[in-house]
């Protein structure tokens, strides 16, 4: 597990932090570590960050009704609390999320038993929208090409118990490039962190927020991404499109959720919450998972049957 300078992944029990070994992009694995530091933090007063998304404002009831929530239920002792990734409905029956939020419920970080998704709730300690729930672990599929060891292909689709009434969002376009020139304002939104973690972590609140981060060139995310030397944090820009400025940005929390812009009659997801170095830090824009990218929209039409 390789120590970075603070990405991060979804930790349980809705506290997310940033002390060394649970800095690892993409590798959920490293959330048992995150645990670990979890526990062994000093129990003195954790500054609470509130709200969702960085630079961001809040979303009304009922807006983005294709948003889910991917919790683990006994995390904490509310929804808002067992909240661990965002995730998308890209059809009746399925949601779409980032491979290092699926891998961790596959891999038994969080049992399948205790994954409930909620989808049309905007605030988590709620009973809007509806609660569905993973079958096995053949309804979860991950991107095959996959590995973890960076945030390539960073994808995944989950087949739901039961289908839900409400409009899915609409997949980008295989081989688009529409919405994606440097400058360009798009939509994100989830229940991530407001700011950076520090060293206590950070936890998040209740309701949805969202956040319209510039879209920026494939060049300056790759070259600034790579000045890190951190083989994790690459960015392949053929895979990955980058959004964020100084702080506006997703966090963690958010990973799994949506980077989007409105269309004629909804709205069309271009991204998937991937990575970030820090959050809404200046030169680092968000990392999200191009759906355009052929390999990858081809995966989730072919896993979610999305038209
Ligand atoms: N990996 C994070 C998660 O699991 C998402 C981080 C996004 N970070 C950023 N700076 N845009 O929630």
């Amino acid at each position: 597990m390789r120590q970075t300078t603070g990405t991060g992944v979804a930790a349980a029990g809705n506290r997310y932090f940033r002390l060394g070994a649970c800095a690892v992009v993409a590798l959920v694995l490293a959330v048992g570590s995150c645990l670990a530091a979890a526990v062994s933090a000093p129990a003195a007063e954790e500054p609470t960050l509130e709200g969702q998304v960085v630079g961001g404002g809040l979303v009304a009831n009922g807006k983005y009704r294709f948003m889910a929530s991917l919790q683990n239920e006994r995390a904490g002792t509310s929804p808002r609390e067992d909240h661990f990734c965002g995730a998308t409905l890209v059809s009746r029956q399925h949601v779409m999320t980032a491979a290092h939020c699926a891998r961790a419920i596959k891999n038994g970080t969080f049992p399948l038993r205790q994954v409930r998704v909620t989808v049309g709730r905007t605030v988590l300690n709620s009973r809007q929208g509806v609660i569905r729930r993973v079958t096995g672990p053949r309804a979860i599929r991950i991107h095959p090409r996959y590995t973890g060891r960076n945030a390539a292909f960073d994808v995944a689709v989950i087949r739901l118990n039961k289908p839900v009434k409400a409009k899915p969002i609409q997949l980008d376009r295989s081989g688009s490039n529409a919405f994606k020139s440097p400058g360009r304002r798009v939509l994100v939104a989830g229940w991530g962190l407001r700011q950076e973690p520090g060293v206590f972590g950070g936890s998040t609140v209740d309701r949805m927020r969202e956040a319209r981060p510039p879209i920026v060139s494939d060049r300056k995310c790759r070259r600034s991404y790579a000045s890190l030397g951190e083989p994790s944090l690459r960015v392949f820009p053929r895979l990955m499109v980058c959004a964020g400025r100084e702080k506006v940005d997703t966090c963690q929390g958010d990973s799994g959720g949506p980077l989007f812009v409105p269309v004629r009659g909804g709205y069309r997801q271009i991204g998937v919450t991937s990575f970030g170095n820090g959050c809404g830090r200046a030169g680092y824009p968000g990392v999200y998972t191009e759906l355009s990218a052929p390999s990858i929209n081809k995966f989730v039409r072919q896993a979610s049957g999305a038209s």
